[in-house]
C-alpha cells in the first residue's frame, strides 16, 4: 500500500510506559503543526472495540488459539480499512499502540502458532508496515512487578513462561528488522526515552 503519511507503532509489555511516550510523541508532532492521530489495538473502531471486549474478557478461558489470532487480525483489518489507511492517505501521522508485531510476538511466539500469524496479518493489513516501531524493552519479570497492583486482562494473566516467549519473539523481530524496529530500554526515565524517540523521528523526517 502506497502511503503519504507517517505510520508509527509502539510495542512492548503492559507496564513498559508505552502510553506516556505515545502522548509525548503526539505533542511533539502537534508542536510541528502536523496532524497526528492516536489509536490502539485491539480496537480503534466500533467493531474493533467489540472484538477487543471478546478478546480481553477473563471469562473466555476456552478461547481457541487460532480463534484468538484471527480475532486480533479481524479487528486489525477493520482498523486499517476504516482508520489507519485513510489517515495515511490524507498525509497524517498515525501513532498506534500495538500492531502486527504484537500478534507475531503474542500469538506467533507466545501461543506458538508460528509463521501462520504473519500470513493472516499480511492478508488483514494489505501488507501495511509501520515506518518505525518503538519496542519498549522490559524484562517480563519487571513488567509483572509494574502491573501487579492493577486488574489484569486475559493475556496478562498468562504464566511467566508465556511472557518470556513473547519477549523472545520481540527480540527476534528486532534482530530481523533493525532498520524499522528501535528497541528502547524501558527502565530509563520518561525524559530520556522521549529524547531517544525524538532523535529517531528527526532523522526519519529529514529523509522524507
Ligand atoms: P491492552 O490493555 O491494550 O494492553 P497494553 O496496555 O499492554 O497494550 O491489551 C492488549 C492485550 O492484547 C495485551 O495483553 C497484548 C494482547 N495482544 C495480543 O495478544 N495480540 C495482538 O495482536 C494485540 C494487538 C494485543
Amino acid at each position: 500500500m502506497k502511503q503519504q503519511g507517517l505510520f508509527i507503532t509502539f510495542e512492548g509489555p503492559d507496564g513498559s510506559g508505552k502510553t506516556t511516550q505515545i502522548q509525548l510523541l503526539q505533542k511533539y508532532f502537534q508542536q510541528k503543526g502536523l496532524r497526528c492521530l492516536l489509536s490502539r489495538e485491539p480496537g480503534g473502531t466500533e467493531i474493533g472495540e467489540k472484538i477487543r471486549t471478546l478478546l480481553l474478557d477473563k471469562a473466555h478461558t476456552e478461547m481457541d488459539f487460532a480463534a484468538e489470532a484471527l480475532l486480533y487480525a479481524a479487528a486489525r483489518a477493520q482498523h486499517v480499512a476504516q482508520v489507519i489507511g485513510p489517515a495515511l492517505r490524507r498525509g497524517e501521522v498515525v501513532i498506534c499502540d500495538r500492531f502486527v508485531d504484537s500478534s507475531i510476538a503474542y500469538q506467533g511466539y507466545g501461543r506458538q502458532l508460528g509463521e501462520v500469524v504473519a500470513q493472516i496479518n499480511r492478508f488483514a493489513t494489505g501488507e501495511l508496515c509501520p515506518d518505525v516501531t518503538f519496542f519498549m524493552q522490559l524484562a517480563p519479570e519487571k513488567a509483572r512487578e509494574r502491573i501487579k497492583a492493577r486488574k489484569c486482562d486475559r493475556l496478562e494473566l498468562e504464566q511467566l513462561a508465556f511472557h518470556q516467549r513473547v519477549f523472545a519473539g520481540y527480540q527476534q523481530l528486532e534482530q530481523a528488522e533493525p532498520q524499522r524496529i528501535v528497541a528502547i530500554d524501558a527502565s530509563g526515565s520518561i525524559e530520556e526515552i522521549h529524547e531517544i524517540i525524538c532523535e529517531r523521528m528527526e532523522a526519519l523526517l529529514l529523509c522524507r
